[in-house]
């Protein structure tokens, strides 16, 4: 713990770096350095308790090929350092490979934070700016040992920006489709590793996965810090064994992203059904009803997961909604 302590420490600098580099390079660093600070300890924290999960075979492995997907500015990037420092004492060298389409993202990450190195191990940082559908697609041989996600941009909210057109939320659609694919590059005995925003977002990863064909009974989560606030940064996260037990599976990876992409698309059906409901009780019922009846529109958003099981839950809460009349 101490180790970590002495990491915080040395962050303390932060917010003087933030205002330098303001200066120089505008917002989209200010935000990058103010996040990258913010998350900090509790990533660090997390991380530790994700990486202790791994099996002995990866934690005492000499050598890791770790895939970032959606790296952003990978602002957890000292956090994994440390964390792995901690929990593989035998690592000789780490490979980590970024997928990243933002490519001014990517050059903050070069540019500030790739600086960081271990007086354990070596580093060696590769960069692709593929969309992680393209590249998971595209990189059929198994290399990684590790797939981490770092705020996998895999919230309900997008789905429904995307929906209505708006471009900048169509890649977080497309992120959503492509974790099947995710088995295309990952060694039979790697594992998935994911710090996330809230429960919400780590729940979602966690039924995305399961759906892509992991099993459930394997996914581990870590709850998230008590002294964080709902939604803090990387508040959650999970860590499970990649290789589904069905290898049958890797073959209709294409079957599974059409599923999920049908599931969110019948979400936005529930949504826009759930909210005519709510208007139609605009003129026949009053408030109390009226609240309960925006709760279930609510839960259509919180409970929204890809298969039977959400069809079946959509279906419920409108039925729950309609027996309000
Ligand atoms: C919420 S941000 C998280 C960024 C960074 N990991 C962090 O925590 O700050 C999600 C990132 O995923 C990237 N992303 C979204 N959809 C993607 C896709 N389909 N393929 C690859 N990256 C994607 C976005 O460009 C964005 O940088």
């Amino acid at each position: 713990m101490k180790h970590f302590q002495s990491d915080f420490q040395a962050w303390g600098h932060a917010p003087r770096l933030i205002k330098a580099f303001s200066d120089e390079q505008g917002p989209v660093l200010e935000r990058a350095f103010r996040y990258h600070h913010k998350t900090k300890v509790p990533a660090i924290v997390l991380l530790a308790k994700l990486f202790s999960k791994l099996p002995e075979g990866l934690r005492g492995a000499s050598q890791l090929s770790i895939l970032v997907i959606g790296a952003g500015s990978f602002p957890s990037y000292r956090a994994v350092l440390a964390a792995l420092m901690h929990e593989c004492p035998k690592l000789k060298s780490v490979e980590f490979v970024l997928v990243e389409p933002v490519e001014v993202l990517t050059q903050i990450f070069l540019k500030h934070f790739s600086k960081f190195k271990s007086s354990q191990f070596s580093i060696n940082i590769k960069i692709d700016y593929r969309e992680a559908q393209v590249f998971l697609q595209q990189e059929k041989q198994a290399q990684f040992d590790i797939v981490y996600f770092e705020h996998p941009e895999v919230m309900v909210l997008p789905i429904l920006l995307a929906k209505i057109g708006w471009q900048r939320y169509q890649i977080c659609r497309a992120l959503r489709e492509s974790l099947p694919a995710v088995l295309n590059v990952i060694k039979p005995t790697g594992w998935i590793v994911a710090s996330c925003m809230s429960k919400h977002e780590m729940k979602q990863l966690q039924s995305l996965l399961y759906f892509s064909g992991h099993p459930r009974a394997s996914l581990f989560s870590v709850s998230r810090l008590r002294h964080f606030l709902y939604g803090g940064p990387f508040t959650s996260g999970l860590c499970c064994p990649a290789r589904p037990l069905d290898l049958s599976l890797e073959q209709n990876y294409q079957e599974r992203a059409l599923g999920i992409k049908k599931s969110d698309h019948h979400l936005c059906y529930a949504i826009m059904l759930s909210f005519i409901f709510y208007i139609i009780f605009c003129f026949h019922v009053g408030p109390g009803v009226r609240a309960i009846s925006v709760f279930f529109m609510l839960a259509q958003l919180y409970l929204h997961c890809p298969g039977k099981k959400g069809t079946i839950i959509k279906i419920g809460l409108l039925l729950c909604q309609v027996a309000l009349v």
